[in-house]
């Protein structure tokens, strides 16, 4: 495919199932400008001047919502955050009716986060502005696939041949699936362990993708580990004894890291889980890039914005 013949403009952006590895380039490569931006002194570029986007988030969120909201704002659009709970959500209005009450104030683009799977793709198929997921329960959370992405590439040069370890709670986890998905399409390695009540049935028959019953084999010599948080509240039952048995288990330590490249770096979506899923000298440690994924959430979502709204400089 030649490179001035992919665009995205006008992609509704719901999962990375959807993407070719083209697009995930495209993406990738615009995030590198928009880094750009978000080092400089002032922030604003007219990129997005005159299109308005809606932030809609049913579920809680620090890093999401924050971060498509700068990454709007910085290009020059108008965006305007919606809260469920603050919002006539309360009183009853469906999301059908949310989003035509949204769209018939001229929106181009609705970023939504919801409890649902398929929450997003529905509201592609009822609303007319380009819909960005946010997160849908536990099926996809495509721009943090993107951001843990441009993350890796930023530090260890490339993507593909390399071997990533997914650690944990990957049953209800959005992030593992987008994860592995974009992972996949470019080529990397990816090896997956936790306790096996929270490692979901699909995963059996997902190509490319080696099981492991000890973490410990999942780790030893690899590039990348992205720790998983434990997604206590959606949990019904017990799915593990306790959080200390957890730790001691599954939890990335210091101990369990050295069995990794010795520049394997560490990723955890957030919010954290310290002293159960990842330990605190861990997390905080040289080889974390756990804050710089979110900085690199900005660009990825200002590369987002670009390129559904404007179609960037391809076309
Ligand atoms: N990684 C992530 O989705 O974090 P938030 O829930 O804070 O948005």
């Amino acid at each position: 495919m030649g490179k001035n013949t992919i665009s995205l403009r006008g992609k509704n952006i719901l999962g990375l199932e959807d993407f070719a590895p083209e697009e995930i380039r495209l993406v990738l490569e615009t995030a590198k400008e928009m880094k750009n931006i978000i080092h400089r002194d002032i922030k604003k570029v007219p990129a997005l001047r005159g299109k308005s986007i809606v932030t809609l988030f049913y579920e809680p969120s620090t890093r999401t919502r924050t971060s498509f909201e700068l990454a709007g704002k910085y290009l020059g659009a108008d965006v305007v955050n919606i809260t469920a709970s603050a919002s006539s959500i309360v009183k009853g209005e469906s999301l059908r009716d949310t989003l035509y009450t949204i769209e018939a104030m001229g929106v181009d683009a609705i970023v939504m986060r919801h409890k649902a799977e398929g929450a997003a793709e529905y509201a592609s198929h009822v609303a007319s502005p380009v819909i960005l997921n946010a997160g849908d329960g536990a099926h996809a959370h495509p721009s943090q696939g993107l951001l843990n992405l441009f993350t890796i590439e930023q530090h260890k040069g490339r993507l593909a041949g390399l071997k990533v370890a997914i650690l944990g709670d990957v049953l209800h986890s959005r992030v593992a699936r987008s994860d592995i998905q974009g992972m996949r399409k470019m080529g990397m390695e990816v090896h997956i362990a936790g306790p096996k009540t929270l490692l979901p049935r699909f995963l059996a028959d997902e190509p490319g993708v080696v099981i492991h019953e000890r973490i410990e084999d999942a780790i030893k010599d690899a590039d990348v580990i992205e720790v998983l948080r434990i997604q206590l509240e959606r949990m019904k039952g017990g799915l593990f004894p306790t959080t200390r048995e957890y730790a001691r288990i599954y939890g990335l330590n210091e101990a369990r890291l050295a069995l990794a490249k010795d520049d394997a770096l560490v990723l955890h979506p957030g919010p954290m889980n310290k002293g159960w899923e990842i330990s605190p000298a861990v997390a905080y440690s040289t080889q974390s890039a756990i804050q710089e994924e979110v900085e690199n959430g900005v660009a990825i979502r200002m590369a987002l914005f670009t390129l559904v709204l404007t179609g960037g400089k391809q076309e």
